[in-house]
């Protein structure tokens, strides 16, 4: 391998929320922290080099979107999304998240339906809760795999038509955190058909869009024709290069009417200027850095088989969804028989590491957590050790 993946970064004091916030989130230091959704993972080299050389410059004013930016980011959708978009389709925004909200404002009024599927990325929840929208909920369908033990996640339909004829707006999460499905054409085809027939929006959050396994493919929602005109794609290089402290995305707006009741809600809030680091990153990234990618999808890949082979081996017990795609695995912890918070205490308090908790995923995140695999194959199985040891240690008692 080119690139090494195996080395182990010390990233404590270097304000970073999963490693230096612990205490604040676990109420210790004394773990392994495996929550947060970026990689332990250092960025492509050629990002160092490429922002060590915009530093020589040393003047770091206003900064507005170059052609080479339009370019980086239209080459990329072509190659790895085979999707030609046009300039005029794309939008920067500090993050994706910010972005869902400035759907929700430029596409939605207060008291109006916004349909999410859970258990999903706890933000959708605060971006319609906390913007005074109604939230409508199509839970996903874990159907387990008689094969591969694993759980499959699927799409109730029907419960989706019921709720999509409330909604205004479709929060879709594509390829899905946590459950790690990256959604069939098929299954997009359904759901645009539903959302077209009752006027209802589709914001597809594609932040781990470059990040899937083979042989799935993910399709972007808006480079489907027929659904070009209702929806907005967001995508970003901050999970598949490990840039997302540069907070810097883009939405993919085809329609010019959508397009334009974002550009206004966004200058509503005086957004419109981009940072040049998360610029110049994000050029090179899409320029540069595919064969770094493409190597890093085979040790995500190998990471996330030897967390599969892992629990078969010593943890059975424990139900993990089939991931096609992110750094991240769902896990079923129920068959421990504990209480949602008891599951958090033993996790942190006796086997030392810090999951992501599944219920802020929803109701169906009970007796869930989320395991970030995106690290050195050292710090994984050194996380996975110590899980097996306290759950043994449960058992003898
Ligand atoms: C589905 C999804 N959307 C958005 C984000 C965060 O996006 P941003 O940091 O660009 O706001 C995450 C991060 O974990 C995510 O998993």
């Amino acid at each position: 391998m080119k690139y090494d993946f195996d080395k182990c970064i010390d990233r404590r004091n270097t304000a970073s929320f999963k490693w230096d916030w612990c205490n604040l989130i676990f109420g210790t230091d004394d773990i392994i922290p495996m929550s947060i959704a970026d990689m332990d993972i250092c960025v492509p080299p050629q990002v160092v080099d490429a922002l060590k050389q915009r530093i020589e410059h040393p003047v770091l004013g206003y900064t507005v979107k170059t052609d080479k930016f339009y370019q980086a980011v239209q080459n990329w959708m072509q190659k790895r999304h085979n999707w030609q978009i046009e300039d005029s389709y794309i939008l920067s925004t500090p993050g994706i998240v910010p972005a869902i909200n400035f759907a929700v404002f430029a596409l939605t009024n207060p008291g109006d339906g916004i349909l999410i599927q859970p258990p999903v990325y706890h933000p959708f929840f605060d971006a319609i809760e906390l913007n005074d929208r109604k939230l409508l909920i199509n839970n996903l369908k874990a159907k387990s795999s008689k094969t591969s033990g694993k759980s499959y996640y699927e799409i109730d339909f029907e419960d989706f038509e019921q709720k999509a004829k409330q909604a205004k707006l479709f929060i879709l999460c594509s390829p899905h955190n946590p459950v790690g499905r990256v959604w069939t054409k098929e299954e997009l085809q359904k759901i645009g058909n539903i959302c077209k027939k009752h006027n209802v929006y589709v914001l597809s959050d594609e932040i781990h869009n470059d990040l899937v396994f083979k042989p799935t493919k993910h399709i972007p929602f808006s480079s489907i024709k027929e659904f070009s005109d209702i929806s907005i794609t967001c995508m970003a290089p901050s999970k598949t290069f490990n840039v997302a402290g540069l907070c810097t995305s883009i939405m993919i707006i085809p329609n010019p009417e959508i397009k334009k009741a974002l550009e206004d809600i966004m200058m509503k809030s005086g957004i419109f200027m981009m940072n040049i680091f998360g610029m110049n990153a994000l050029e090179t990234c899409y320029n540069e850095c595919e064969d770094w990618l493409e190597q890093l999808l085979v040790y995500l890949d190998s990471n996330r088989q030897f967390v599969y082979d892992y629990f078969e081996k010593n943890l059975p017990e424990f139900t993990l969804a089939d991931s096609e795609s992110t750094f991240l695995i769902w896990i079923d912890f129920n068959s421990l028989k504990m209480e949602h918070n008891e599951l958090e205490e033993f996790l942190v308090k006796k086997a030392k590491v810090g999951l992501d908790t599944g219920i802020k995923y929803g109701e169906l995140g009970r007796g869930f957590m989320r395991l970030n695999f995106g690290c050195s194959r050292k710090m994984l199985e050194e996380a996975l050790n110590r899980i097996n040891t306290a759950v043994k240690e449960l058992k003898k008692r």
